[in-house]
């Protein structure tokens, strides 16, 4: 039998308050493992999906991992034949980056497979192509830290521009995942395309203070910073519990809360993993009070990004 290659690509938390499609950082445990083997039929196939209970498509001109395969295998014109397993091993529509885990993993696949040898930052754009599939936009806030893991910011789109970002390495982040699930290109559709100009000077002025706090692990600079007037006041709505889950957040020692992504999860900051996990009750009976399941996570911020398993 050919070889296969397993890899593992992160979850990951994008926007991070004021930095709508500019920054995100990848998370430990939760994530997505793909399988790849070469096939004799020259076909790219999806053979088998696991944990997704049975909502993801098998097309492979839809899936967020072929997808991005697919552009991959355009630029490099290849006629090799793959066939794909995809094991989920995290929440489609969680807000937690499901579909650019997906894309990540498949590309870096390829890419260990045929030895092409791009770099991580190269195979960010193929993995773009698949996120695209599913949120409908060219995003890199959960693409490029599933793939490289750590915080990133990404400066610019045209031509695209990622620098990592020093993060106090004490961090915990504590993750709520209510049992709802949003779909990013519909929470999009709610963010205005013109944004007042106040509003724009403070969203900056807070990406930029956020980038020296993380830097600095000034604690207090973060929390003040995490603060995000464009996406975030438009998509709250769509949680029945954000408000009370941020006020608990809050009271049990959250630098911040906000929303992870388009949502529903919402993440928060401490210094300890004490504080993390009374911070990740809080939130849970937050979402009891109102009758809406939910998962919780504590996680440090995960260095490495997609890795390959065997
Ligand atoms: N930045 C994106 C958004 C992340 O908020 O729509 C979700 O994929």
């Amino acid at each position: 039998m050919e070889k296969s290659i397993k890899v593992f690509a992160p979850a990951s938390i994008s926007n991070v308050g004021p930095g709508f499609d500019l920054m995100g950082f990848a998370i430990n445990n939760l994530g997505d493992e793909i399988i790849v083997r070469p096939n004799s039929q020259k076909k790219l196939r999806i053979t088998k999906i696991t944990g997704d209970k049975k909502t993801l498509p098998l097309d492979i001109n839809k899936n967020t991992a072929t997808v991005g395969i697919l552009s991959l295998l355009n630029y490099i014109k290849t006629e090799t034949g793959f066939d794909i397993q995809i094991n989920k091993k995290m929440g489609i529509g969680s807000g937690l980056g499901s579909s650019a885990a997906s894309a990540v993993a498949a590309v870096f696949a390829i890419n260990q497979y045929l030895e092409l040898k791009l770099s991580k930052d190269e195979l960010v754009k193929f993995a773009m192509v698949g996120e695209k599939a599913a949120s409908g936009s060219f995003h890199a806030d959960n693409v490029a830290p599933s793939m490289l893991g750590g915080f990133v910011l990404i400066r610019s789109y045209d031509p695209l521009d990622i620098i990592k970002i020093d993060y106090p390495k004490s961090f915990f982040c504590s993750i709520i995942y209510p049992q709802i699930s949003i779909k990013t290109a519909e929470a999009r559709k709610l963010i205005s395309k013109n944004i007042a100009l106040r509003k724009s000077l403070n969203q900056t002025g807070n990406a930029a203070s956020l980038m020296i706090g993380l830097m600095n692990a000034d604690y207090n600079l973060i929390g003040r910073s995490m603060v995000d007037e464009i996406a975030e006041p438009k998509r709250a709505s769509l949680i029945p519990c954000y408000d009370r889950i941020r006020t608990n957040a809050l009271i049990s020692g959250a630098i911040n809360c906000n929303i992870s992504g388009s949502g529903p999860s919402l993440f928060s900051f401490t210094g300890s993993k004490k504080s993390a996990s009374s911070i990740c009750e809080s939130m849970v009976l937050a979402c009891e009070e109102k009758s809406i399941k939910s998962e919780s996570y504590i996680s440090k911020i995960n260095s490495k990004g997609v890795i390959e398993l065997s």
